[in-house]
């Protein structure tokens, strides 16, 4: 089906648009009162994911409600852990907790490479999803990158530091490499599946890129999400690393269509650092959206102005924060909809 707003694809691939094209990251869910009395509805966050009409329902709301130009796919990126064989909780105000983590090489013999089949519940909402956006907007699908998943794998939980899974690095740098090598797998199954079921351009979540140093985001991170990038050939691919300014240089040689930057990144500096063949996504900080409607419209045609007219996919630096009040991010999107850049 003919898209009727493509905005963000032609952006993804260097072409002009008419204006800059706006999402957010974590728009479904959080947020909405819309969302949570689905979620209520339906017992709880699990139950969202693995329901597939109720998770399509989810996915359009920031479509009708924010006036995005995309919607990305109500799931998380645990489902990958679990499809290979370690099954998650949400915790409500806590996050995900594993029951069982990784620690020994038959650990991770035992664990399964994930195939597109395995998360049929995904490829069904994605199916739904598309139905009901009638071709309003393109669809993004996402997972997360190796190391983000090796992450919880390893620590069972969140951290600030992730101590435990960068121990590993250290002592059992063979077994992190077949561990990473296995996710990495699983993930180009599970992306292919997602653009088999209909989803219009994929972003790679590094959630945790931050915690490496630039050597070993290289060996243990990059490779990984570069094995994935040159699989992933049918749709454009965002590669979203927070936290990874040391890293820009490297990234800027993915064979991917669009970086994404946190707001710590300088835009220009950015810009230089990874040249004109990457579309760059973001950056204005979450925290933004709890100033008055005079600084959010500031700093955002600053932002704008930064970026310029072309190869830019306007979005937050990471995902909104559950607080934000709905108003003000309508108000952030309308900003970006209704800004002229100079010719
Ligand atoms: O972007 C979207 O709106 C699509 C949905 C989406 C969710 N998680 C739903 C969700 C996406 C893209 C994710 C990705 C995700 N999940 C990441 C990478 C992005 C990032 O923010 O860095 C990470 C690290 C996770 C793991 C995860 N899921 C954590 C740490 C938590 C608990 C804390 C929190 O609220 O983020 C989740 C739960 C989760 N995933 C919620 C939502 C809407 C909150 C639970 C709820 O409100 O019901």
């Amino acid at each position: 089906m003919k898209l009727q707003n493509d905005l963000i694809l032609r952006a993804a691939r260097g072409e002009k648009t008419e204006r800059t094209p706006v999402w957010m990251m974590r728009q479904a869910g959080r947020i909405l009162p819309e969302y949570r009395e689905v979620r209520k509805s339906i017992g709880g966050f699990k139950e969202l994911v693995e329901t597939p009409a109720a998770a399509a329902e989810v996915t359009v709301q920031p479509v009708d409600i924010l006036g995005v130009d995309a919607a990305i796919i109500f799931s998380d990126i645990l489902v990958i852990p679990e499809a290979m064989g370690l099954s998650y909780q949400m915790v409500e105000a806590t996050g995900p907790w594993f029951e069982k983590t990784i620690s020994s090489e038959s650990d991770i013999q035992k664990l399964k490479i994930a195939e597109a089949g395995d998360l049929d519940y995904v490829m069904q909402a994605i199916q739904l999803t598309k139905k009901a956006l009638n071709g309003r907007v393109p669809l993004i699908g996402f997972a997360g990158a190796p190391w983000t998943i090796f992450s919880y794998m390893i620590q069972g939980k969140g951290s600030k530091t992730f101590s435990e899974a960068k121990k590993f690095l250290y002592t059992e740098p063979v077994l992190s490499h077949k561990l990473l090598h296995k996710i990495a797998e699983s993930t180009i199954n599970y992306l292919k599946g997602q653009i088999k079921a209909g989803v219009d351009i994929v972003q790679i979540f590094d959630s945790w890129a931050g915690v490496l140093s630039p050597e070993q985001y290289k060996e243990f991170a990059l490779h990984y999400i570069s094995m994935i990038c040159d699989a992933i050939t049918e749709v454009p691919v965002i590669v979203f690393a927070k936290g990874a300014h040391f890293a820009r240089k490297e990234m800027s040689k993915l064979n991917c269509d669009v970086i994404g930057l946190d707001w710590n990144m300088d835009i220009k500096e950015s810009r230089q650092m990874i040249g004109n063949n990457k579309t760059l996504q973001g950056n204005i900080d979450p925290c933004l959206l709890y100033a008055d409607e005079g600084t959010i419209q500031l700093e955002t045609e600053e932002m704008l102005k930064a970026f310029g007219p072309l190869r830019h996919i306007a979005n937050l630096g990471h995902g909104l924060y559950p607080d934000t009040d709905p108003e003000k991010v309508k108000f952030f999107v309308n900003t970006i909809k209704n800004f002229k850049h100079l010719d």
